[in-house]
Parts: C-alpha cells; sequence; structure tokens
C-alpha cells in the first residue's frame, strides 16, 4: 500500500475551503476525523480504495457514507450511466426509465406498492413526512434515529433533548414547528407509548431506522408498526443508511416486519444521486393531491444506476456475501483483539461491525476512538470503529485491515497507559451526528 505521505495537500485544500464555503464541507461527516492526519480530499476510487489528493492509497470502510455498495466506480453501473449520458442524462419529457425502476423496486422491498423519487435521503425522509402528514390530515411526527437535515426533523432540536447533531442548534429552523417532530430513543417502545398517549389522534408518522448498528430486540419493530396503526399513524422505516447490506430489499426483508412507508438512497444506486420514498397504495396514493414535485427526481443518471445497481446486487449473491464479509471483518478485529490484549468487542450486526473497546471511563472513548482512527489512516486504512463493506472488498482487504487495527490497538493500548491526549496528532472535527440511538 506504499508508506503514509501525510495530507499537506489536502490541509491546504481545507483552509482554502474554510475560507469560501461555510463548515467547509457539504457534509458533516466528510469533516476530517483528525485534522492534518485524515485525507480530507479524494483523487480517484475504484473497488474497496480510493487514493487521496496526497497520493495515499486507503482500504475505505466508509464508502461515501454507505452510498457505495458494489464497490467504487463499478465498471457496469459506470458503463450503464456512460451509456445512457450518451442519449441524454435529462430529457424534456419523462424516461420510461422510471417505470421500469418503480416495478423493479416494488418487486424488491415489501413495503413497495408505490413509489416516488427524489435524490437525496434526507430529501426522500422530507417526503415521506409530507405524504405521512397528507395522508393522515395529522401533524406530529414521532422518530428516532437520523433523518436528515430538513426543517420537519430539526425543529426537533428545539426540544429537551439532546442535540441531533452535536453542537449544532435548530439556528435557522423555524420556531413554529417545535413540538412537531419528536424522538423516542432506540428500542424505547415505552417512551414511544408515552408519545403516543400524550398526543392522541395527532400523530401521523412514527419513522425510525429499523437497524442502525445492533439489530432491534425480538417482537420490537412488530410493536411499533402495532402501536402506530392503533394511533392511526403510517409506520415508517427509514433504510438509508441500513439500507441493502443487509439484504436486497431491506431490513424489512431480512427481519420479516414489514412497515407501510421506507425511504431509501444512497444503496439503491451505487453513489449516484437518487432516493425513493415507496409504500402501500392506501398511504402512497394520497401523494396525487400534494404538491411534491422536482426538476430532477426524473434525471435519467440515478434511474440507471439505480436500475443496474438492484439487479446488480441480485446478480451477484450480495446478502450472502455482505454476510461474509462483516463475519470476516468481525472475526479479524477480535483476533486483533486478543493478539493485542485490550478489552473490548465487535458488537452489531453484520452490515456495519462496529469495534467497542471496555474502557476505564466512558469519557474517555472519544479520545480512544479518535487515537484509533489516526492510527489506521496511517496505516491506509479509511474508517473509525464502524466497518462498512462493498461488493468489492476482498479477503486481503479484511487481512490488511486487520494488520492495520493490531498495530492501532497497540498505540490505544500505550494511550490508555498514560498520555492519551498527547498522543493524538491533531484536532478530532466536532462532527459527529447524534442519531438518537443509545
Ligand atoms: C438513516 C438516514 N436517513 C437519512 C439520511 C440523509 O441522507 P442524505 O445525506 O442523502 O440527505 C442519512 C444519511 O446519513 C441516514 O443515514
Amino acid at each position: 500500500m506504499g508508506g503514509y505521505k501525510g495530507v499537506k495537500r489536502s490541509m491546504e485544500i481545507y483552509e482554502r475551503a474554510g475560507e469560501l464555503i461555510p463548515g467547509n464541507t457539504q457534509l458533516r461527516s466528510r469533516l476530517p476525523a483528525v485534522e492534518g492526519v485524515s485525507p480530507i480530499y479524494a483523487e480517484r476510487a475504484k473497488g474497496s480504495r480510493f487514493v487521496d489528493v496526497d497520493g495515499n492509497e486507503y482500504i475505505d470502510w466508509v464508502n461515501a457514507v454507505s452510498a457505495i455498495i458494489l464497490g467504487h466506480h463499478d465498471d457496469v453501473v459506470d458503463d450503464a450511466v456512460k451509456e445512457q449520458i450518451d442519449r441524454g442524462s435529462i430529457y424534456t419529457v419523462n424516461s420510461p426509465k422510471e417505470v421500469e425502476l418503480a416495478e423493479e423496486l416494488i418487486d424488491t422491498i415489501p413495503s413497495a406498492e408505490m413509489v416516488r423519487y427524489t435524490k437525496g435521503g434526507g430529501e426522500a425522509c422530507a417526503l415521506a413526512a409530507r405524504i405521512a402528514r397528507g395522508a393522515t390530515g395529522k401533524d406530529i411526527i414521532l422518530f428516532s434515529g437520523y433523518h436528515g437535515w430538513h426543517d420537519w426533523y430539526q425543529s426537533a432540536n428545539y426540544l429537551d433533548f439532546p442535540d441531533l447533531v452535536t453542537g449544532v442548534g435548530p439556528m435557522g429552523v423555524p420556531k413554529a414547528l417545535a413540538g412537531t417532530a419528536i424522538p423516542f430513543g432506540e428500542f424505547d417502545l415505552d417512551r414511544l407509548k408515552e408519545l403516543l398517549e400524550e398526543h392522541r389522534g395527532e400523530v401521523a408518522a412514527v419513522m425510525l431506522e429499523p437497524v442502525r448498528t445492533y439489530a432491534p430486540p425480538e417482537g420490537y419493530l412488530e410493536s411499533v408498526i402495532e402501536l402506530a396503526h392503533d394511533n392511526g399513524a403510517v409506520a415508517v422505516f427509514d433504510e438509508v443508511s441500513c439500507g441493502w447490506r443487509i439484504a436486497i430489499g431491506g431490513a424489512q426483508e431480512y427481519l420479516g416486519v414489514t412497515p407501510d412507508m421506507t425511504v431509501v438512497a444512497k444503496c439503491i444506486s451505487n453513489g449516484y444521486p437518487m432516493g425513493a420514498v415507496v409504500g402501500k397504495r392506501e398511504f402512497m396514493e394520497p401523494a396525487t393531491e400534494m404538491f411534491v414535485s422536482s426538476s430532477y427526481w426524473s434525471d435519467n443518471i440515478g434511474l440507471t444506476a439505480s436500475i443496474t445497481t438492484i439487479r446488480e446486487l441480485k446478480r451477484r449473491d450480495s446478502a450472502r456475501r455482505f454476510e461474509e464479509i462483516g463475519e470476516g471483518i468481525r472475526a479479524a478485529l477480535e483476533g486483533a483483539l486478543e493478539d493485542v490484549g485490550v478489552q473490548g468487542e465487535v458488537v452489531g450486526l453484520f452490515n456495519a461491525p462496529t469495534l467497542e473497546l471496555d474502557l476505564p471511563d466512558e469519557s474517555l472513548r472519544s479520545s480512544v476512538n479518535t487515537l484509533f482512527t489516526q492510527e489506521l489512516a496511517r496505516r491506509g486504512v479509511h474508517g473509525g470503529v464502524r466497518f462498512m463493506g462493498t461488493l468489492a472488498h476482498t479477503e486481503e482487504d479484511i487481512r490488511e485491515t486487520a494488520d492495520a487495527a493490531r498495530e492501532a490497538l497497540e498505540v490505544v493500548r500505550h494511550g490508555l497507559e498514560g498520555g492519551l491526549d498527547e498522543m493524538l496528532m491533531g484536532e478530532a472535527s466536532p462532527m459527529a451526528v447524534r442519531r438518537i440511538v443509545r
């Protein structure tokens, strides 16, 4: 993989960005995990790896925050997109591919009977919120998990609940929306019941991520759906992030629980902008009467990428392979923990195994995770404690990652013996998006 050369050029661009782009990056998760160490700008990507502007190559376990599912720059999807570009990237009238993709999604996602498109995931969540409110004639949305940047969701930052996004309040979101979207913690059925009771007759939807890191407890999702229905609310699964690494068709297919409406994006199009809200006819059909309309929702590139990605996931037996990759990285990390003699475990489902170290003091976690991330970066592995693969990841990638993790854990072990903060080579970004999980 070649020696790590530092990130001087990334930092130069980043400083220029700071003068020109408020917040430096367009997505908070693209802020550097450790300034001066983590790659910030990439030059190219292929398969399981990318090369940054300083010429460092990394095994990528973030994969455009899960949007890349087949692997970077996948030849089959990219060829289909190029072929479409040669016939026009967007038409004046509609593309028949809108209907072709709708048929494919309905075939693939258990809750899908009708379909509307967007480009981004947050946008698709906002659309689901609109349709649910329109379909029920009610205003309040109860949710857990992360659902994007739009006003409907960020208005929850007005409530007495820790910030949805660390260090960021509801600035810019109309105060009048306070109380229209209310969070409950992951797996917290009692709180959901309380909220439904408190807002009886006012709840349009209950929206949640069916899986974030952990599989839900037995019967949890079924109970959420039942509670939503008892209260005349639409049950919405946001599968933007957990998406189709768990199963093509989503966590709902894997867990055998079917919601009323589902939000998908990212995983459905291997990195080309595309999102969708799908759902049962009775909840989707009222959208006919609502103003939901946008020029680029019918662009041919996302449609083509999505149709091709779904077919390729099926053709490449992705469900079995993701389980293999996830369990492979879990075993490799567990081996590294054991070799180094650091206490911890690898938690979560196979879609995103997550390293959780046993620490003497919880307040150390952020520094420890940052140090681990820093040391992985210096060894050519991009990611943090959460490992999300693609179909392009190989056994060799897992082996190299395990070697890097072993060395990074050695550094962490020294850090825990003393001088942890001094071992950090740069500032950690206040980037973490808090997702109302645990
Ligand atoms: C569960 C979930 N919903 C919605 C979003 C927002 O998607 P986007 O960043 O495309 O707006 C994300 C993004 O991370 C997500 O993980």
